[in-house]
């Protein structure tokens, strides 16, 4: 008997993460879905059960601030319990502010705590489990903004550096374990996070959210001995304004 593959997918309520769950729901995965709006989550589950795919298709749910490190580590001993293992880890929850010296400190630190210490605890919970494994895929969706911060986001642009200097690092450490960790660095993708953030493009405008996904079944794909460390996506409509 094959067994199932399991995926953990943060920032699955809407957006990216929710696109990327569905995806791969249909590519066999049973999914653990984390997000604060339990609500949102149920949704989700109750579109799963409706395509009636495989049996053990209904999804594990944790509502849950991914700020608090109990409950991180509470949830990823969960997944371990019930499924005992965590093929992919899709590390992309993620808030966004606008603004640089003008931020709050209390506003730094929900950016930073989101964008950078709450991958950070997911890290040191999943990685064990893989470690015992001997493999695994890590997505840590970060920001066309890692690579040249934009102006006037100066708290979000050093949130993403951080997390993709945690990301590169650690594609090289995990490398000897059979752990694979790629950073996804896309420009604007079409969610609310966009309109929250002032987008001046269209939807059909913007990269798709469907464009991670491939992406990440992309990577899923590779022979075992390819590696790749970041995918870098542009936007044209914003690439012809230069
Ligand atoms: N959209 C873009 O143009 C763009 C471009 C580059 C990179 N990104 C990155 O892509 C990732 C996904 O963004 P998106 O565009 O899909 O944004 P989105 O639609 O705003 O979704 C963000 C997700 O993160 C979850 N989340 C935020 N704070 C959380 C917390 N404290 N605890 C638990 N979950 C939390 C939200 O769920 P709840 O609110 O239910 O908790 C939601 O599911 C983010 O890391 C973002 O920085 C986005």
């Amino acid at each position: 008997m094959i067994e199932q593959k399991v995926a953990l997918v943060t920032g699955a309520s809407r957006g990216i993460g929710r696109t990327v769950a569905l995806g791969l729901i249909e590519d066999g995965f049973r999914l653990a879905l984390v997000a604060r709006s339990l609500e949102s989550l149920q949704s989700i589950a109750s579109e799963i059960a409706a395509l009636n795919l495989h049996p053990d298709s209904q999804p594990l749910l944790f509502p849950i601030d991914i700020t608090k490190r109990d409950s991180v580590h509470k949830i990823v001993a969960e997944i371990d319990k019930v499924w005992g293992r965590i093929d992919l880890f899709f590390n992309n929850a993620g808030a966004w502010t606008e603004g640089t010296l003008d931020v709050s400190i209390d506003e730094f630190d929900r950016i930073f705590s989101t964008n950078l210490k709450a991958g950070f605890y997911f890290l040191q919970a999943v990685v064990p489990i893989m470690k015992q494994q001997g493999f695994g895929q890590i997505v840590n969706l970060v920001c066309i903004t890692a690579k040249g911060a934009e102006p006037d986001w100066g708290v979000y642009s050093a949130s993403k550096y951080a997390f993709f200097g945690l990301t590169e690092a650690i594609h090289f450490d995990l490398i000897k374990y059979g752990i694979k960790v790629t950073a996804i660095c896309p420009s604007w993708v079409d969610t609310n996070m966009a309109q929250q953030a002032a987008t001046p493009y269209q939807s059909d405008e913007m990269i798709q959210k469907e464009d991670i996904l491939n992406t990440i079944r992309w990577l899923l794909k590779m022979s075992p001995k390819a590696s790749i460390k970041e995918v870098v996506i542009d936007c044209t409509s914003e690439q012809l304004q230069r």
